[in-house]
């Protein structure tokens, strides 16, 4: 007789381990980092800040904020065969399969990539996060026929990354706006990709492993990949008259729309709350195609809201209005997932060095459904 097991699917409701870092409260619609709230650090903090927040568990004073930040700057640099990397790649691979590829090379320069020190990794996450941007700024440039531009140790993270895209220096509205994207992508608790980085490391792999499977599990339309999905949609819908038409068909053939809907958040999702403010903003003030997109996505948020929203719980996530916002500042739909997941190293390293602390290796069990006992038969019987 077989053992009857409960299996939870997609690990739905699992408990795996205690965190201090983040708080996602799904019913409230309320995300906070180390007990700050999201729309305070939105408002008030820089990328620099939250990462130093979200890795060493506090806010930092002037003196340890510019120690920090000039750390992130100096580690901004990528070696020849990080760039000789990107050069090859990135003319015809998927964008994060590049970032993975030249992540695995920044641990080739660490004569030490595992390291049992806290302080030693969290000097790694920071040489992780700064080499993230300065890679994803490359991919950007390379994958249009471009030079790659080096780092400009006088701006800032966001500034930076948008200079080391774009070639130009924004001005302060718009830097605001990458900062804020930066922050609002940081960290988002034991998410499919944080779980990844977790069981590469749970088997005490190092730290950039850990960077690079986390890496490998965002690429996917059901998590990193659904802001571009969810752009691809609105220049599908064309026309913002085109939006409810479109919607309908959609959901009568029971197809998801991209950027709505959430494992945890059966409320509005506050990330995707501030960046419907910028949206707001930019309506009608941006390029031409940009104002088309954001009536279509600000279209799109009533007509769903108004069916699916309090009668289902699927609301707008983070990722419906981040495309509409990337797009504003210049970044092309292919670049979202490297923009997501260099946000995100800050969150995977901080998880990677707090699950360290009381590891214990991840092995789940499968219910066997299959055959037992066969006859082995040799080939030629067969
Ligand atoms: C995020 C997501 C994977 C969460 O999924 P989940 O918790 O596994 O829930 P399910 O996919 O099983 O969805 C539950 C129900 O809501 C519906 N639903 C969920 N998201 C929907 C969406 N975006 N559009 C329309 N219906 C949706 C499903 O069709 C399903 O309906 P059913 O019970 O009648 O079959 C899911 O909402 C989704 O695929 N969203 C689109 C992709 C996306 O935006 N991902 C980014 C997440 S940050």
């Amino acid at each position: 007789m077989t053992e009857e097991v409960e299996i939870k699917e997609g690990l739905q409701g699992v408990y795996i381990a205690k965190s201090s870092i983040s708080k996602v409260n799904g019913e409230e619609g309320k995300l906070y980092y180390r007990g700050y709230k999201i729309e305070d650090l939105a408002e008030k903090s820089t990328y620099e800040e939250v990462c130093y927040l979200i890795l060493y568990g506090k806010l930092p004073n002037s003196k340890e904020l510019d120690s920090f930040s000039n750390e992130l700057k100096k580690e901004r640099i990528l070696s020849d065969e990080t760039i000789e990397i990107i050069k090859r790649m990135s003319k015809k691979a998927h964008v994060l399969d590049t970032l993975r590829t030249a992540m695995s090379s920044i641990s080739a320069d660490d004569p030490e990539p595992y390291s049992s020190e806290e302080e030693k990794n969290v000097h790694k996450a920071v040489k992780i996060i700064a080499k993230t941007a300065t890679i994803s700024a490359a991919i950007g440039r390379v994958r249009k026929g471009k030079d790659i531009i080096p780092p400009d140790d006088s701006l800032g993270h966001a500034k930076n990354f948008l200079y080391m895209l774009t070639g130009e220096k924004p001005d302060n509205k718009k830097a605001k706006l990458m900062d804020v994207m930066f922050i609002l992508h940081a960290e988002h608790s034991s998410n499919a990709s944080t779980f990844a980085a977790l069981v590469a490391c749970s088997t005490l792999a190092d730290i950039y492993s850990a960077v690079v499977a986390g890496e490998a599990a965002l690429k996917g339309p059901l998590h990193g990949g659904a802001d571009e999905a969810a752009v691809k949609m609105m220049q599908a819908i064309g026309e913002p008259g085109n939006t409810e038409k479109y919607i309908n068909e959609v959901l009568a053939s029971k197809e998801k729309i991209m950027g709505f809907g959430h494992r945890v958040y059966k409320a509005y999702d506050p990330r995707a709350r501030i960046l419907k403010k910028y949206l707001d903003e930019i309506d009608g003030n941006g390029e031409e195609e940009v104002n088309k997109l954001v009536k279509i996505a600000l279209n799109t948020e009533k007509i769903m809201v108004d069916r699916l929203g309090k009668s289902h719980g699927i609301w707008p996530n983070v990722d419906f209005f981040a495309g509409p916002l990337y797009m504003h500042l210049g970044i092309e739909p292919e670049l979202f997932d490297v923009i997501f997941s260099s946000s995100r190293t800050v969150g995977w390293c901080a998880h990677v060095i707090e699950y360290w602390r009381n590891n214990k290796l991840f092995r789940p069990l499968e219910e066997y459904d299959g055959a037992l006992d066969l006859e082995y038969k040799p080939i030629n019987e067969r």
